[in-house]
């Protein structure tokens, strides 16, 4: 199997003049090619802390992050931003669409840094509509969607440049339970058939249930790490 993730010694502490907190207290974790993982644990509990870690959108107070076999935790700033570019899908609780854009232009708009090729990215882009079901909505700016469609496209736009893995911070969380479902069934065939590997965190059993792996955490530290068939 290819390693795609390596977390060593992860160390995440908060407010360290005052009173520290521990959002991540010593986390290990190894991640593999085409793994479908879910995140749980109680709210505190250092799940958004871990994914922006691994995303490298903040930096440890000590141990480091290897994203296929490279250091992402001693790289510099512009470094890092290019490598998130190309290597890294982010779906967040909040979503960060662009207002002025339209629907369709948001899904785009990571394939346009990419300089991906006209063509190309307007297939890809039709086909991510169709699948998130929002393909009526193509030319709606954000204000003028659901929350729940916000968070459907800010998923469609994290696919589209088909990135070796996604990190997902509470997908499915403002949506009703058919959403729930078609989004995790997105997630699962990508999963499938392009060795697309999954890591999102949920409070949402049902989405839990669909895991392959399951990590907790609790108090920043991870206390349970399962496997399982589906
Ligand atoms: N920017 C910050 N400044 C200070 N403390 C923070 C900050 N971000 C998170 N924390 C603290 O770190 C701990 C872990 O937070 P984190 O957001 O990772 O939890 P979570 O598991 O994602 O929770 P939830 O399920 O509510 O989203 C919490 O105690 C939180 O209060
Ligand atoms: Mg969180």
């Amino acid at each position: 199997m290819q390693t795609v993730i390596d977390a060593h010694n992860l160390v995440k502490i908060y407010d360290a003049e005052t009173i520290p907190v521990y959002a991540l207290n010593n986390v290990h974790l190894h991640i593999e090619r085409g793994e479908f993982i879910a995140l749980k644990g109680p709210s505190g509990s250092g799940k958004t802390t871990l994914l922006n870690m691994i995303g490298g959108l903040d930096k440890p107070n000590s141990g480091h992050v290897e994203i296929n076999g490279v250091n992402i935790t001693t790289m510099k700033e512009n470094e890092l931003i290019d490598y998130r570019l190309h290597n890294i899908g982010f779906v967040f609780q909040a979503y960060n669409l662009i207002p002025v854009l339209t629907a369709r232009e948001n899904v785009e708009f990571i394939m346009l840094l990419q300089k991906t090729p006209a063509q190309e990215r307007n297939k890809r882009v039709s086909e991510l509509l169709n699948e998130v079901g929002l393909a009526d909505k193509a030319d709606k700016r954000p204000s003028e969607l659901s929350g729940g469609q916000q968070q459907r496209i800010a998923v469609a736009r994290a696919l589209a440049p088909k990135p070796q893995f996604i990190l997902a911070d509470e997908p499915t969380a403002n949506l009703d339970s058919v959403s729930a479902g078609n989004l995790l069934d997105i997630m699962s065939r990508l999963n499938k058939e392009e060795q697309m590997t999954f890591i999102f965190s949920t409070h949402d059993q049902r989405v839990i249930d669909r895991a392959r792996r399951v990590i907790t955490l609790e108090d920043g530290k991870l206390v349970a790490d399962e496997k399982r068939d589906t």
